[in-house]
């Protein structure tokens, strides 16, 4: 029986839905857990692991009595070692991308469920010559998310529509806003600070963004939409913004609904006020979860892979914060929107 010493973070304290959350919901610890696998189990050892919105939810409205989320490790996605297995689709020294792998130096996985092999090999590297991280941003869950949301709705975008952006300078947002570039469209972003709509105007090179906690949305759009008038809204972001987007469709015109960030940080539901324009303008929505579109990864790893490797798809930022010690801290700052671009903890060398 071999034994695994595992220094990991766990919740420590729930949160209230929209009450501000801090290092104390946080605490680390050292365990030792017996690492002998049964069959189909996989032991991991964690690289990479990715800051997420979703991460947040684990902590939220939990009685701290009966909750099942409390005292256990933080859930996470990220990039890890194959070091064990009894998956023969899984061997040793294979690199992962797990979805269900935690804040913690090592992970035992019991089956193989939302683990998939990257592109990877040990001893070559990246077969697309990307680093590593990458596989936590545009090759990634993140960019699934938008490379398969497009794929199973709108199909493409096209040459000349004008598309607008939430949260344009997250790492989903940033994806769409590149993918809808790329297509030819017109694209503008909207985000939470003036550092953002920079980045987004001259690295992500948009055709117009604004900075919605001071600029008027209502205004920015009409000015900024050709004609005042928009094809596709991309909704991270939900609430107020929604509402605002849907009085700038055009008819007929579409709405991918991926997230709802506003209503995370809000104590009370928000109720839309323009639903009735979904009728009256003929609008379609398309709601999209990534968890029913895992079998896209390898045509996102082949499509989008190269057109990073030769520069022909810009690189999002990465901001990599070193070790797991640093998690709690970095990830209440990215709650706050200190970041954009995608932010990782390296948790270890491979
Ligand atoms: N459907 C799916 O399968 C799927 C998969 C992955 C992610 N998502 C969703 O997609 C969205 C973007 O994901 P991501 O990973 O790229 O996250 P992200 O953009 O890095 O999320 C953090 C950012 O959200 C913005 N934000 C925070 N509170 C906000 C609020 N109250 N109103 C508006 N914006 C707020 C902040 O940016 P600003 O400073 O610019 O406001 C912050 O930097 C999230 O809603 C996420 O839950 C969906």
């Amino acid at each position: 029986m071999a034994r695994i010493s595992n220094t990991r973070i766990i919740r420590a304290k729930g949160v209230g839905k929209g009450e501000d959350f801090s290092e104390e919901n946080f605490k680390t610890e050292t365990v030792e857990f017996d690492s002998t696998l049964k069959d189909g189990e996989i032991l991991v050892r964690n690289l990479y692991i990715s800051l997420d919105p979703f991460i947040r939810l684990g902590f939220e409205g939990q009685d701290p009595k009966t909750s099942p989320y409390l005292n256990q490790t933080v859930a996470a996605v990220g990039i890890s070692e194959v070091i064990d297995s009894k998956d023969l689709a899984f061997p040793v020294s294979s690199i992962v991308l797990g979805l269900r792998i935690g804040w913690e130096q090592y992970t035992l996985l019991k089956d193989s469920n939302a683990l998939f092999v990257l592109p990877y090999d040990p001893k070559k590297g990246d077969l697309n010559k990307l680093p590593l991280m990458e596989y936590s941003n545009a090759l990634g869950i993140q960019g699934l998310t938008s490379f398969a949301a497009v794929k199973a709705t709108i199909g493409s975008f096209k040459k000349d529509q004008v598309v607008f952006i939430s949260s344009a300078a997250g790492p989903v947002g940033g994806f769409f806003a590149l993918y809808a570039k790329h297509q030819g469209a017109f694209v503008i972003g909207s985000a939470g600070s003036d550092d953002k709509v920079q980045y987004l105007l001259n690295d992500l090179h948009l055709d117009a963004a604004f900075n919605y906690k001071t600029q008027d949305m209502r205004t920015e759009l009409q000015r900024l939409a050709p004609s005042g008038r928009l094809d596709v809204y991309v909704d991270t972001v939900g609430g107020e913004t929604l509402d605002i987007a849907m009085e700038h469709l055009k008819d007929k015109s579409h709405i991918l609904v991926i997230g709802n960030m506003a209503e995370a940080n809000s104590k009370t539901p928000y109720v839309p006020k323009n639903w009735k324009m979904v009728i009256s303008k003929s609008l379609t929505l398309h709601g999209f979860t990534a968890f029913h579109h895992f079998d896209k990864f390898p045509q996102l790893w082949e499509e989008i892979g190269p057109l990073i490797e030769s520069g022909k798809w810009k690189s999002q930022k990465n901001t990599v914060e070193e070790g797991l010690e640093s998690a709690p801290k970095t990830f209440v700052d990215y709650l706050r929107g200190k970041y954009h671009g995608k932010v990782m903890i390296k948790v270890s060398d491979l």
